[in-house]
């Protein structure tokens, strides 16, 4: 495996094979590796003939009030991950490299942007959308993969390279969990072993959801009150948002005769734990 730092040193390596037809894939993370990542990078060594591994915790999403600095970081760990997966180039800029000066243009998500998340978080769309940019223009890829478990940001880099004609086909992989259900996250090894626990009730809601659904329920207040019943008589779990929405466009529906998908966000200790299912009437 080959760990580039630069843009220059990066497109040496790449720039010849995508010439020879070599098709690449790419796997954008913030790094703190886990089973959810592996399964993006499992999913485009199969499909590809190359794989590269971003490694950036990118400033430009985290709001000034969020965990930018405290996010969680192992490079060590992460790339002895990666090499045990046969990952064949992994890229991992410093903050410099990729933001040389500040950015005078920028990709503004915007309805899909500013809804649900988006409304907690001004500006984050912004960052995660404009980042993928630049890295789909400095690795040019054919496929890149990104994760069901974070379905909006996974619907606006859809809506992005649609929207601007970008040459890669976005791959969406489903959300790895945990045994009891607790969708992979770096953000959870900050949970306490209390928090840890009564975090298991958001896939339980969700799965709970869906299953109302797909035995018929057709009106997202019955669905998203029972469930909202189940997630607040967990102590220590603040739910944040609970939607249900067009799987296409994320627009909230009054009536669900066709494929939706329930997200969640609830705060547990010192973490926003997002979640998602999909579900269709049968
Ligand atoms: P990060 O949170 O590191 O996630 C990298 C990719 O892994 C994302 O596509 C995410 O959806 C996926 N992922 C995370 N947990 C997962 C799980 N449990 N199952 C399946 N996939 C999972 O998302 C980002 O980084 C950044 O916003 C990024 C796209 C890299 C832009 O900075």
């Amino acid at each position: 495996m080959k760990q580039h730092e630069t843009i220059a040193d990066l497109r040496a390596a790449l720039d010849p094979l995508r010439s020879a037809g070599i098709s690449i894939g790419v796997v954008p993370t913030m790094g703190y590796l886990h089973a959810g990542h592996l399964e993006l990078v499992r999913r485009a060594c199969k499909e590809n003939d190359v794989v590269v591994v971003t490694i950036f915790v990118n400033p430009t999403q985290f709001g000034p009030r969020e965990d930018f600095s405290t996010y969680p970081r192992d490079m060590e760990r992460d790339l002895a991950m990666l090499r045990a997966a046969s990952v064949d180039h992994v890229f991992t800029p410093g903050v410099d490299e990729i933001y040389p000066q500040p950015l005078e243009t920028a990709i503004v998500p915007k309805r899909l942007g500013e809804m649900l998340i988006g409304k907690a978080r001004p500006g984050h769309f912004t960052g995660v959308a404009t980042v993928v940019a630049k890295l789909f223009n400095i690795v040019q890829p054919g496929r890149a993969y990104f994760g069901e478990k974070d379905f909006q940001q996974l619907t606006v880099i859809r809506r992005m390279v649609a929207d601007l004609n970008f040459a890669v086909e976005i791959v969406g992989v489903p959300t790895v969990r945990e045994e009891d259900g607790l969708a992979m996250s770096s953000r959870n090894v900050r949970l306490s072993p209390e928090e840890r626990q009564a975090a298991r009730v958001l896939s339980a809601a969700l799965a709970e959801g869906a299953a109302m659904i797909e035995a018929g329920e057709a009106s997202p207040e019955v669905v998203l009150g029972k469930m909202r019943a189940t997630i607040e008589a967990q102590q220590g779990v603040a739910l944040r948002s609970l939607d249900i929405c067009d799987v296409g466009n994320l627009a909230a529906v009054e009536r669900i005769d066709g494929p939706v998908v329930i997200l969640v966000t609830a705060q547990v200790g010192p973490v926003l734990l997002i979640d998602q299912h999909e579900a269709r009437p049968q």
